[in-house]
């Protein structure tokens, strides 16, 4: 399989491309298109940038003229689309970034395959677009959308489009939504790598609000697997949601990564909430279980203990990511808080 891979140089992508060109059984090439903004980092590919079935071009998806000719030049067999603003804190502060590149990213790549007959075209979401769930539930694929921030608002806007595009079009989309991703390479705004790094240098980590907010986690390898899965075996103009089976509140993960750092639990700082925080987000899989045989295969300690490890096996990483841009939004979102 020819796959054009949109935002493959940030977390999720990377492991992606990582892993499709793993894969001894079926080989498959891979372009990615990315940007490039604070979130994308091409060290996250360093071990396949010479492999010969991998090509990187740096440019925007809302950008038609280049999506076009990338096909024309390429034809892919599916478009699988990670690109996207994904942090909910930066939506907050500024969802500009937010709109262009989810929806006008997302339409215009549409448009392109669309044009283009592209055979498959794989539209990457999230469980944020169901807001808040009530316990005991677990939200399966109808379960109405009701999104809290500007990102959820934008992924939920972008994932009607893409179904339209099947309904009207007959696009052959589908949509996964994926519970709250750890591992490897995760830029340091998300809680996980966040807190981690922060442990390292003996800094505050900072908990919103009360920190009993429940994530569901998934490991980054196990969600890869679920999108080769839903590509390979998914329906069209389905929605598939990719859970971790692993509901935590946000105090419990910090408490591990404390004891995994052997730090105190002094560096546990309450900070105000953030606004609108979706107080619990938990997943039905039953429907891609079903359907495609996929199942969350890592433990959250396994890949808890396995992060960790990777981010203390690679300071220098941390070091470049918390460069000066990520210095500035710390403080914007951290500061007087
Ligand atoms: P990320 O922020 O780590 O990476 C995003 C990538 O997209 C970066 O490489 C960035 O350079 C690129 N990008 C941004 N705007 C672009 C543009 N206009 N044109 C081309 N490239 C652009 O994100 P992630 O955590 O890897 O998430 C990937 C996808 O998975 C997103 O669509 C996100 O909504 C979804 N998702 C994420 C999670 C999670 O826990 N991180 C969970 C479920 C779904
Ligand atoms: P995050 O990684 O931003 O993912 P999302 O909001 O998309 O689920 O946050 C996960 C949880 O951790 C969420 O409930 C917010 C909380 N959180 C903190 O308490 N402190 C922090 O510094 C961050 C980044 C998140």
């Amino acid at each position: 399989m020819k796959l054009l891979v949109t935002g493959g140089a940030g977390f999720i992508g990377s492991a992606f491309v990582r892993y499709c060109l793993s894969r001894t059984d079926t080989p498959s090439e891979i372009v990615n298109l990315d940007k490039l903004t604070y979130a994308g980092n091409l060290d996250n590919l360093a071990e396949v940038a010479g492999n010969s079935g991998y090509t990187f071009v740096q440019g925007d998806i809302c950008d038609a003229p280049l999506v076009n000719r990338l096909i024309a030049f390429h034809k892919p067999d599916a478009i699988v689309h990670f690109a996207a603003e994904s942090h909910v804190d930066r939506s907050i502060l500024n969802a500009e970034a937010f709109f262009e590149t989810n929806l006008r990213g997302t339409f215009t790549l549409l448009e392109a395959a669309r044009a283009a007959k592209l055979p498959r075209f794989i539209h990457v979401s999230t469980d944020e677009v169901y807001g808040s769930i009530p316990e005991p539930n677990d939200a399966t694929e109808e379960y109405p959308l009701k999104t809290s921030s500007p990102y959820s608002a934008s992924k939920a806007g972008s994932d009607l489009l893409a179904l339209s595009y099947y309904t009207t079009h007959k696009l052959p989309v589908s949509v996964t939504r994926a519970s709250n991703n750890y591992g490897p390479c995760q830029f340091p705004e998300k809680l996980i790598p966040l807190m981690i790094s922060n442990a390292f240098e003996n800094k505050p980590l900072p908990i919103y609000g009360d920190g009993m907010q429940v994530r569901d986690w998934l490991y980054v390898d196990d969600h890869c697997r679920a999108i080769l899965a839903v590509l390979e075996k998914g329906r069209a103009g389905e929605t598939y949601n990719v859970g971790g089976s692993r509901s935590l509140p946000n105090r419990e993960v910090v408490q591990q990564i404390l004891t995994i750092t052997g730090r105190p639990e002094s560096l546990m700082t309450t900070v105000a909430d953030r606004p609108g925080h979706d107080r619990r987000y938990a997943l039905s899989s039953e429907k891609i279980m079903r359907e495609t045989g996929w199942a969350a295969e890592k433990s959250f300690e396994a890949g808890l203990a396995e992060t960790v490890e990777w981010y203390r096996t690679h300071p220098e990483w941390i070091q470049r990511v918390k460069s000066g841009e990520y210095q500035r939004y710390y403080a914007a979102n951290y500061s007087n808080r």
